[in-house]
């Protein structure tokens, strides 16, 4: 049988609630048709936002949401998107299937959608194709009280308050899309950039760096190397998704990992192996970091991460569209996992993307709108948001497979726990596809007045939520007995989450 043990008395950290932050990208139909579909849709709207999509986010309690991008963010410049709608430049969006841009969705419907939904907003600047200057301005559009024309432009279009944002990105992925710099020059580009961005307003700006993909070391230690002591930054953002590339970077997600929809036992684990594969970059990362900065004064983000499934049929490839299956809950689920047992590392994350892109929480068509199965992971562990985070040892049998005649071994639960007031939350995930997990959980020395268990599982590891059938996969609660100790028998490839009253 396998052992829970949960230290109640032994903190790790605070679980910054930032982990279970989302990104919002000019890509597809994350934003035009997913977030905003304008006043004059049939669709029921808010001033141009979905209704249904602000009352599915704002149910998760999300605590941040990047935007405008991604790639898209190093070619965007911001004046394009402010004023009157119909005035706004039409662009082509270079970076996704060179869609026109309308600029109808620019920052103040971005901040509104924040304010709808109750996240902070992130804004990532422009360095690859912008100026430091435009930068500049944007922060003081966005956050200066007084009377300067820039704030004198924003009140005139319709925010006489400043919007106050403070997580400001220098950049993304400078050193692809964003620039194709190498990490000296880009610390060389942060440094010029970032020296103009100020606290208009007592906004005590939060300037986020960009960091790595994939956990590439050269470029975390080139760029702090390069930086030395420049004291402008509080945040570096590394990416992350869990898919297979050759050596020359192509990905190759299809032999390893099938489709979002279409695979076998094996192609299960190798993605639920990718995915667990964060725990060392994390590691990793983290180490480098402290080599520079041991006081922790800058915090590690992973600001994109999650799955990334070949393009589905009927979609355009460079909308990024997939389907959202069980395993991709199980990739959110342990991964929010080891963000909490790291609670002590990692200060941010923000998963890709929030609608129809990626590791989607809802996918809409038309006027249909379904929740995905990683919206439910989402919604099951958003009580750990704030909590503290508190020691856990799963001891498990191991999950064997192959793959392309390399052995791998899983754990077969995985999981974490966190205490905020008199509830004990722990989250435990059943990799095995097959096989019921029998464990005994310990958690000596708590004294239990009442627990709930929610739990997300489903017979066939390819279930999924259907525009027919948006209710297929959901979790379902109960209450259960449990003392400090007690034995559960874990169902195949499920996540689960005990809310403990102590
Ligand atoms: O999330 C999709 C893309 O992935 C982002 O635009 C980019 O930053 C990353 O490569």
């Amino acid at each position: 049988m396998s052992t829970i043990r949960v230290y109640v008395d032994n903190p790790v950290a605070t679980i910054n609630k930032n982990i279970y932050g989302h990104f919002a990208e000019h890509l597809g139909s994350c934003i035009y048709e997913g977030i905003w579909v304008g006043e004059d849709s049939s669709i029921p709207n808010t001033n141009g936002f979905r209704n249904d999509v602000v009352e599915a986010m704002k149910a998760i309690a999300p605590p941040v949401i990047r935007w405008p991008g991604g790639c898209f963010a190093d070619d965007y410049h911001w004046q394009d998107g402010i004023g009157p709608r119909e005035s706004r430049p039409s662009r082509i969006n270079i970076w996704w299937g060179e869609d026109v841009e309308t600029n109808h969705f620019g920052t103040h419907e971005f901040i509104e959608f924040c304010r709808m939904v109750g996240a902070d907003p992130y804004i990532v600047g422009n360095v690859g194709s912008g100026t430091a200057n435009e930068l500049r301005n944007w922060v003081e559009y966005c956050n200066v009280p007084g009377n300067t024309t820039l704030s004198q432009q924003r009140a005139t279009n319709g925010s006489p308050e400043p919007f106050g944002v403070k997580y400001w990105g220098v950049g993304n992925e400078n050193w692809g899309c964003g620039g194709k710099m190498d990490p000296q020059d880009y610390a060389i580009e942060y440094k010029r950039f970032s020296t103009y961005l100020r606290d208009f307003g007592g906004s005590n700006l939060f300037l986020i760096a960009c960091g790595p993909l994939q956990g590439e070391s050269d470029w975390t230690r080139g760029f702090f190397e390069k930086l030395g002591d420049f004291p402008k930054i509080h945040g570096f953002g590394a990416h992350y998704y869990a898919r297979v590339r050759d050596p020359e970077g192509t990905p190759l997600p299809e032999m390893f990992t099938g489709t979002a929809t279409d695979y076998h036992n094996d192609q299960w684990y190798y993605q639920l192996h990718l995915g667990l594969e964060m725990e060392d970059l994390v590691l990793r990362q983290r180490a480098i970091m402290d080599g520079y900065d041991p006081e922790r004064k800058i915090g590690l983000i992973w600001d994109e991460w999650g799955t990334w499934h070949p393009p589905a049929e009927g979609h355009h490839p460079r909308h990024l569209w997939q389907q959202n299956t069980m395993r991709d809950a199980l990739v959110a689920a342990t991964t929010l996992d080891i963000f909490n047992r790291h609670a002590d590392k990692v200060i941010m994350s923000n998963i890709a993307q929030t609608i129809n892109v990626l590791q989607a929480m809802i996918l809409t068509d038309g006027n249909k709108m379904l929740k995905t199965p990683t919206y439910h992971v989402y919604d099951m562990y958003k009580v750990h948001q704030d909590a503290t985070s508190v020691a856990t040892r799963f001891e498990t049998d191991d999950i064997n497979f192959s793959m392309k005649g390399e052995d791998y071994t899983l754990p077969t639960l995985s999981g974490s726990a966190s205490i905020n007031g008199d509830i004990l939350t722990i989250s435990v995930v059943n990799l095995h596809a097959d096989t019921p997990i029998e464990a005994n959980i310990d958690i000596k020395g708590a004294m239990v007045k009442e627990a709930a268990l929610h739990v997300l599982a489903y017979d066939d590891i390819h279930a999924h939520n259907t525009f027919d059938d948006p209710n297929e996969v959901v979790p379902q609660s109960s209450s259960v007995n449990v003392n400090d100790n007690w034995t559960y028998t874990f169902q195949p490839a499920s996540v689960n989450v005990f809310k403990i009253r102590l």
